[in-house]
């Protein structure tokens, strides 16, 4: 058995290399330098969920173009709503306007999203099922995306970076077995053990899926990628290995052969000790960090791994606003201070947040 191992630091990557020293000259998109090994201050900001229910001009971008996935499939609304934050706080990176699900339902799967209810699928219970899902269908609707991204490079400051993403593998077949969200991703974790070969499947059609919509987003001019691995903590150590940290190395294995220069960034939420063995297996040049990792772990045990960390402001805080924020948020800089960092939540912006509360957060992370 192959159980994660919190404190090895003798991975593929040796500690004290930056990620960037491959890179022929420095970028003016600060968001990237922290990959190229710069140490900055004030930190990159961006926040994940920046562009979504909270503010008003993306409800009213999103009545317009219809459903949400129509939203996500109109390359000129996602654009819209990509700039929206952009337009109002200036961070430092846009992140595409798209939802991990776009990839089952490319794949052939029926995805719905339920105003107020979250998302709905047709569950994926059996072999049969299975079988349903055409990678080969996936073109028209990635192409869809990727002229957002392509848009988008056009419309953005020149010195703001675009973040293109994915879910992982593992996160993105937990909604298509379950046919929904869940607590506990009972009916995947269920499937793996009683029938590990087939959902195997599963994940390796999940994983050459990513691999080539990534691929395009980038060719498309995505600066860096984040994959989103939102249920990852749900998982005992060797099936983390199994369906977290595996398929996540496939895929950046593939994306550093293609594109060495993008960095990427992995969220494993609510890995904790085993975000280290994460970093260590999968390659990824940057970690996301959700509210509850242990800020030693942020300052120091990352540091060694040669990793840039991107995190974890509660999103509530965004909520409550006043000193509770403003002292958070100072404290997060301090025991960052010095280290290669972007600040962002620990988990997405939710629809409650005060609009002036992100702004008060940006400028107190510039200290403006
Ligand atoms: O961060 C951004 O601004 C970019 C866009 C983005 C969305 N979803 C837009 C969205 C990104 C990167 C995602 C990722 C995503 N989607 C994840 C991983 C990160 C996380 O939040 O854990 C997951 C698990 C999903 C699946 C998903 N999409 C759920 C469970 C829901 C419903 C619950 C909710 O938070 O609304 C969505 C819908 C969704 N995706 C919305 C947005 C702005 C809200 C849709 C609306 O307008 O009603």
């Amino acid at each position: 058995m192959s159980a994660p191992k919190p404190s090895s630091r003798t991975g593929s990557r040796a500690a004290g290399q930056p990620t960037g020293s491959r890179s022929p000259g420095k970028s003016h998109r600060r968001f990237l330098l922290p990959f190229q090994g710069e140490a900055l201050s004030p930190p990159p900001v961006w926040l994940m969920r920046q562009a979504g229910r909270y503010l008003p001009e993306y409800r009213a971008t999103r009545d317009e173009a219809g459903s949400f996935l129509d939203l996500c499939y109109s390359p000129r609304h996602a654009t819209e709503v990509t700039l929206q934050p952009i337009r109002r706080y200036g961070f430092d990176a846009a992140i595409l306007f798209a939802d991990i699900l776009v990839v089952p339902d490319a794949l052939g799967q029926k995805v719905t999203f339920e105003a107020g209810e979250g998302p709905k699928l047709e569950p994926i219970r059996t072999a049969a099922d299975l079988a349903r899902l055409d990678p080969a269908k996936t073109g028209g609707k990635f192409s869809l995306i990727c002229e957002t991204v392509e848009r988008l490079r056009g419309e953005l400051p020149d010195e703001t970076a675009l973040i293109g993403f994915c879910g992982a593998p593992w996160t993105v077949a937990t909604y298509m077995v379950q046919g929904e969200g869940s607590s506990d991703q009972a009916e995947a974790r269920l499937w793996a053990y009683r029938d590990p070969q087939g959902f195997q499947k599963l994940i390796d059609t999940l994983v050459e899926t990513s691999i080539d919509y990534l691929d395009r987003q980038v060719k498309a001019g995505a600066d860096a990628l984040q994959i989103f691995d939102t249920w990852a903590g749900t998982l005992p150590d060797n099936e983390f290995d199994k369906w977290v940290v595996a398929p996540t190395k496939a895929i950046v294995a593939a994306l550093k052969e293609r594109h060495p220069e993008v960095p990427i960034i992995g969220f494993p939420r609510g890995a904790g000790g085993a975000a280290l063995w994460y970093v260590d297996e999968t390659g990824v040049d940057g970690i996301g960090c959700d509210t509850a990792m242990p800020p030693y772990m942020m300052s120091e045990a990352f540091e060694d791994e040669d990793v840039v960390v991107q995190g974890n402001l509660d999103p509530l805080l965004l909520v409550a606003g006043g000193d509770a924020l403003d002292e958070r948020v100072d404290e997060i800089l301090e025991l960052m201070e010095g280290r290669r960092f972007i600040f962002n939540l620990g988990h997405g912006i939710v629809p409650q947040t005060p609009p002036e509360n992100v702004a008060r957060l940006v400028h107190r992370v510039r200290g403006e």
